[in-house]
């Protein structure tokens, strides 16, 4: 595990966004997992930017989202498609086909885990894979006590996790209480893995994730079993 520390969000968003940049350019069809939350707004504005420059075309990239809550799509403010939307999709020549999120609001949903897992296998495996980190040490929406080999599945949230997703809600009580996240097995099928860390708060996660200790109780440190994870830190912000 590789870790890097910057002196900014900015900083730390504009060395994200010039990697997966270049692995874009570097590859013919190249396959992009995203997530969502405060901690990539910054990398995918810096993307927009370069996309408005004429540096960078999504033309053939296909991307995968990390999560969607449950009960809320396409029409839903507070959804992580529309977030996805409003942040990257709309704003550069993506092709609406090539972005790929769960339907939270399947009637099946087990089947729709089933689907999203075996699309995953057939387009991926995922190029680069962008992660932030929860402060239990979430990822994806993978809380404390998942077992390694999952893989896409509905998650009952955390309380914390639901509280602190609150600041996009009016109340935590609006904030959903189950999602559809990609397994820590599925994310480990990535070839490389950007997670990124800011926010303040974040400082005892990452001194867990930093001390090599392996355990299910702290899903990011199923990082540790992968060889290609660069870890960025916005230190300004912990
Ligand atoms: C979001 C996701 C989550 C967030 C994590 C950190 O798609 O999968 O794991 O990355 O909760 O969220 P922020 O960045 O809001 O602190």
């Amino acid at each position: 595990m590789n870790v890097k520390y910057f002196n900014s969000y900015e900083s730390m968003s504009y060395f994200a966004a010039s990697k997966l940049i270049r692995r874009i350019r570097e590859i013919k069809q190249p396959v992009l997992g995203l997530a969502t939350g405060s901690t990539p707004l910054g990398l995918y504005q810096e993307l927009v930017s370069q996309h408005n420059k004429g540096v960078v075309s999504f033309e053939n990239v296909i991307t995968f989202n990390l999560d969607e809550y449950v009960g809320l799509g396409d029409s839903h403010a507070k959804s992580y498609k529309t977030y996805m939307r409003q942040h990257l999709i709309d704003k550069v020549d993506f092709n609406p086909k090539s972005f790929h999120i769960p339907n939270g609001q399947a009637i099946d949903l087990e089947k729709e885990c089933n689907r999203y897992e075996s699309l995953l296998l057939e387009k991926g495996p995922i190029d680069v894979q962008v992660l932030g980190l929860g402060h239990n040490g979430h990822i994806g929406f993978n809380e404390p006590g998942t077992p390694f080999k999952t893989k896409t599945h509905v998650v009952e949230l955390d309380i914390t996790t639901r509280e602190a997703n609150s600041r996009y809600f009016s109340s935590v009580s609006e904030v959903p209480k189950r999602s559809i996240t990609m397994g820590i097995k599925s994310i480990l099928r990535s070839d490389e893995i950007l997670l990124l860390v800011s926010g303040e708060g974040k400082a005892s996660a990452l001194d867990k994730l930093l001390s090599h200790e392996i355990s299910k109780e702290f899903p990011a440190s199923a990082l540790h079993r992968h060889d290609a994870v660069t870890v960025l830190v916005d230190q300004s912000s912990l």
